[in-house]
């Protein structure tokens, strides 16, 4: 058995042990909600400090986002806004490698997150001296990974990518005549693999909220609704991928939705995004995709345990407290800044980026 096919089982109990000993999030009344927005937001303008979220974390965090000049986004867009903007204090909702991708980028800002805890499985899943002994058994290939992923794990890379971007930097390296050492998400390697043809030796990991979209289900809502257009992130099983209509990254997913002539749509990727999508599209109907069915586990809820950590209480006590601050060795984040920002400049020089989303 080869090093990346023994991670899955590993990473599933370290999965289980975090999941089981997260607290509740804390129950607030609307009247309680509404004096923790006004205390952020006079906290926010003290601090010189810009709200940046994920479209996974909760509405009313990405609502304050956005009444507030921050930005709600993809984690490509995430990392370049808050790299542009002039705020000293970045404070990331979302998992932790958005807010040391956002440290890399801006060392001398300072960068919080409401919970250190939110970390990711795909980050969880790869550890830097796994993947390091993993990458050292293959030295003429190039290693390419998923922005969710360690500083460390960067740091070991050629070449970082996001769902927004992996296609054109995998094209583009396989024009230099290069084989590829894929890492982590297995699903999103192989539906790279399967519309590029590249060379990729592929690390195991998983997504835990992606990896629960299933296929028997979605063919039964699909029936149900034969007019409807089926939008799904590429971290989704290959089955699932294969029913698609659109495949993107989380603002792709949107833009496709904006585009659709179709009054429904069936998305495959977590709940968070409804809340932006139907902003978007209010007129049409969204049906989530299926995670329940018959092989459904207690992870089944399309939504990131993790993404859920971020809640108006703990964004609050972080900016109050300026606590949960992301620190990164200097030596590893100018190892880490180089594929980071060959990934910056590939997409603003194909146009995934463009001025105007700083
Ligand atoms: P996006 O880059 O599409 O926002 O994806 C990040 C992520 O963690 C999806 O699960
Ligand atoms: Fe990681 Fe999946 Fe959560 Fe995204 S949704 S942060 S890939 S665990």
């Amino acid at each position: 058995m080869s090093l990346a096919e023994t991670i899955p089982e590993k990473l599933q109990s370290r999965i289980d042990n975090i999941i089981s000993n997260v607290e509740p999030n804390p129950w607030l009344s609307e009247a309680e909600k509404a004096s923790y927005i006004v205390k952020i937001k006079a906290l926010l303008k003290q601090k010189d400090a810009v709200v940046i979220a994920h479209y996974y974390v909760d509405d009313e965090l990405q609502a304050l986002a956005e009444e507030t000049g921050g930005y709600v986004s993809d984690s490509l867009d995430m990392a370049n806004f808050g790299a542009q903007h002039s705020a000293s204090t970045l404070v990331i909702c979302g998992v932790r490698f958005m807010g040391e991708t956002s440290k890399i980028l801006s060392p001398e800002k300072t960068v919080v997150m409401p919970t250190l805890e939110a970390e990711c499985s795909l980050d969880l899943g790869c550890p830097i001296e796994e993947f390091s002994r993993f990458c050292d058994q293959y030295p003429d290939r190039e290693v390419v990974v998923y922005a969710n992923t360690s500083v460390e794990v960067k740091a070991r890379a050629d070449w970082i990518v996001t769902s927004s971007n992996a296609i054109q930097i995998i094209n583009h390296l396989m024009a230099e005549g290069k084989k590829i050492i894929w890492g982590p998400d297995k699903h999103l390697g192989q539906y790279i693999k399967n519309k590029t043809n590249a060379d990729m030796i592929m690390w195991q990991g998983i997504c835990v909220v992606h990896d629960e979209f299933k296929l028997y289900e979605l063919e039964q809502l699909m029936k149900k609704h034969p007019d409807a257009e089926v939008l799904v992130h590429p971290e989704s099983p290959e089955a699932v991928i294969a029913l698609a209509d659109f495949v993107g990254s989380t603002k792709q997913i949107i833009a496709a939705g904006k585009k659709s002539t179709a009054d429904t749509l069936i998305i495959a990727t977590d709940h968070g995004l409804f809340y932006k999508m139907s902003q978007v599209v209010p007129d049409k109907r969204l049906i989530p995709a299926p995670t329940g069915g018959k092989s459904a586990t207690c992870q089944s809820c399309a939504h990131c345990p993790w993404m859920a950590m971020n809640t108006l209480v703990n964004l609050y006590e972080t900016l109050r407290d300026t606590t949960n601050t992301i620190e990164v060795d200097e030596q590893i984040r100018q190892q880490a800044l180089i594929p980071l920002n060959r990934m910056l400049d590939f997409s603003y020089q194909n146009g995934i980026l463009t001025a105007g989303d700083a």
